[in-house]
């Protein structure tokens, strides 16, 4: 089973994506599975230009740039699972990964055609005759309400839909600022294991078991989500004054020590 990693974060190897992806990649490996990362933010991948040059005039192949892509594009056929990990960047994507979906349309066709299962949509068909590859996202957040990724989730369960990829599991995970927070490494243990034990059953099942998802899903943070906010809030305060600035937190800002 062949797999392509991809790390969405800016902040690549510390990003808490990556600690995040690291666990899955664990179970994958202990299980057998034949694992490629990358991180986006290390590669060279140049903006689509519109061109449709890849569809026109070099099929298949982008026209312009001949940049890190034409591997991505390659191992990503090859591979059997498509996994990513990234911050949620202003409601969705970063823009390292809207870039790399953006180039992936080498792997469709021109052609306008109705989508196979859902009447009424046109679509494009693919390229390459795929074999089914699945995806799996995940995608941790600043803040700690899950309705931030409400923009993300229907962005990709459309993308998926379009390409037909079927997305085996959407993990988000709010709160990400306490993920590595060295305080909070007990408490997330057993997160962290989920994460390598889905790594196992996808390798071993193709999918996740009830069991495993639902430990997935689970939102909990060590702290009230009100202790959470006051202290990244006394934090900004004290690196502004730092840095010289006026670190005076506005009215409503919760607080260390005070309510609301
Ligand atoms: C440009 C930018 C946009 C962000 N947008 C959001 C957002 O819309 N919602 C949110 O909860 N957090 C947002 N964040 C916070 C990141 O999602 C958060 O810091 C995350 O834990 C970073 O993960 P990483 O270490 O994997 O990069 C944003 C951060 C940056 C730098």
């Amino acid at each position: 089973m062949k797999v392509l990693a991809l790390n969405g974060s800016p902040r690549g190897e510390k990003s808490t994506s990556q600690r995040l992806l690291g666990s899955l990649l664990d179970g994958l490996r202990e299980a057998g599975a034949d694992v490629t990362q990358h991180y986006l933010a290390q590669l060279d991948i140049h903006p689509c230009t519109g061109c449709f040059g890849c569809w026109l005039r070099t099929p298949g192949q982008c026209s312009v740039w001949r940049d890190s892509m034409d591997g991505l594009l390659a191992e990503l056929e090859a591979a059997d699972w498509l996994i990513m990990a990234y911050p949620l960047y202003v409601y969705n994507m970063p823009a390292q990964v809207k870039l790399f979906y953006d180039r992936l349309i080498p792997g469709a066709l021109p052609w306008i055609v109705p989508h196979p299962t859902r009447p009424g949509l046109m679509t494009h068909p693919r390229r390459f005759a795929g074999k089914g590859r699945k995806l799996v996202v995940i995608c941790n957040a600043g803040l700690c309400e899950l309705e931030h990724f409400g923009p993300l989730k229907a962005t990709l369960e459309y993308i998926a839909s379009q390409t037909g990829m079927a997305m085996e599991a959407l993990i988000l995970k709010p709160g990400g600022g306490l993920l590595q927070h060295p305080l909070f490494q007990d408490f997330f243990a057993p997160y962290y294991a989920a994460l390598t034990q889905a790594g196992r059953e996808l390798a071993a099942a193709g999918g996740l078991s009830p069991e495993t998802r639902a430990a997935l899903a689970q939102e909990y943070i060590p702290i009230p989500a009100e202790e959470y906010y006051a202290q990244a809030n006394a934090h900004f305060q004290q690196t502004l004054i730092e840095h010289g600035h006026d670190g005076t937190p506005p009215p409503t800002a919760p607080m260390p020590g005070k309510a609301g």
